[in-house]
């Protein structure tokens, strides 16, 4: 198109010009309060363990999950998420809820570290602690029972509260999860903990790493029979969102994140809750692969997602370079 004089063309590219024009202008920002870093610690280990299909993350061991937690604080990223990795396991995930169980000890040391200074949240799940790697317990035929494991999440929301969680953050797309553990925390006197639901959380092969890290392969099976199929629309996503908020859930994810921003972006439409996207392991892994083969600039493609995942809709992001990304944006 040729802009021909006097006549009023719409020219978008006058407000791109300079770097201060698109600063002033952008309606996107991620800062690093809204990152929330996910830490894996795991029991009985004297020395961090490198996570081969995540270049960069490791199992920390309790002390070397403060320095880390230390670290966040420091490049001011808003909150961390606790997984553990549990020595021993067993058929009921006996380690969820056992008060001297890896997150219960492990959060004693990372309150010490960081008080208040972010949030400090504990993934709440059975699939790290079962000897079968599924998220419930079973019955005897192998299938995973829901509302058997409603009791057991119930108990690991106690355990965990006790330990000192400040936001507990359910992962195991069991129906009812949130009503269980609301009822339990209140009855056990914890009424103020938030709860942040995996609402809308997909069977997904972008976990793959994440099983490597927290040990939590399925020994037989898949998640398919609890956790959502992407073949559905987002409508899906929606409705479970929409019944965690009606159970008491005071904010609710999406998750994997990149793969399903129209779902995060419909449930950000449709509640009035903060809304978190978790962008998970294999997300990460894809990046991490390419930039070392020098294939994609790595610091724009991280920040360049994290501006696609809020401008969806996401208020916040777990992000496994949360602290990395945090530096970042400090400089922007
Ligand atoms: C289940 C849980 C999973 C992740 C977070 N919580 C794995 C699964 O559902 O199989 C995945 C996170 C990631 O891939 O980064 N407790």
């Amino acid at each position: 198109m040729t802009a021909s004089p006097g006549f009023p063309t719409a020219r978008p590219r006058r407000l791109r010009r300079t770097p201060a024009l698109r600063r002033l202008v952008a309606d996107v920002r991620v800062r690093p309060a809204d990152l929330v870093l996910p830490l894996f610690v795991k029991e009985g280990i004297a020395e961090p363990h490198p996570i081969s299909s995540m270049p960069g993350v490791v199992q920390h061991t309790r002390d070397s999950l403060r320095k880390a937690a230390a670290e966040a604080v420091g490049a001011g990223v808003g909150g961390l998420i606790l997984f553990g990795v549990p020595e021993v396991k067993d058929a009921r995930g006996s380690g969820a809820d056992d008060a001297d169980g890896i997150v219960q000890v492990a959060l004693a040391d990372v309150l010490a570290e960081v008080g208040d200074d972010l949030v400090v949240m504990t993934d709440l799940c059975l699939d790290e602690y079962t000897d079968h790697g599924h998220c419930g317990l079973l019955t005897p035929s192998g299938e995973v029972d829901n509302d058997a494991t409603l009791g057991r999440y119930a108990a690991a929301a106690v355990a965990q509260a006790r330990a000192g969680s400040q936001v507990v953050a359910p992962s195991g797309m069991m129906d009812g999860q949130v009503a269980a553990i609301r009822s339990a925390l209140d009855r056990a006197g914890f009424s103020t903990l938030p709860v942040l639901a995996y609402s809308a959380k997909y069977a997904s092969a972008f976990y793959g790493p994440f099983r490597e890290a927290a040990e939590c392969a399925p020994q037989f099976g898949d998640r398919a029979g609890y956790q959502q199929d992407a073949g559905r629309a987002s409508a899906e996503g929606v409705r479970e969102a929409l019944l965690d908020v009606a159970e008491g859930a005071d904010a609710v994810m999406v998750k994997p994140a990149g793969p399903y921003l129209d779902v995060l972006h419909a449930v950000a439409e449709a509640v009035d809750v903060p809304v978190a996207a978790y962008q998970v392991s294999g997300e990460y892994a894809m990046v991490e692969a390419a930039a070392a083969q020098g294939w994609i600039d790595r610091r724009r493609v991280v920040l360049e997602q994290l501006t696609g995942i809020r401008r969806a809709g996401a208020g916040m992001v777990l992000t496994y370079w949360a602290t990395e990304a945090a530096a970042w944006l400090d400089e922007l």
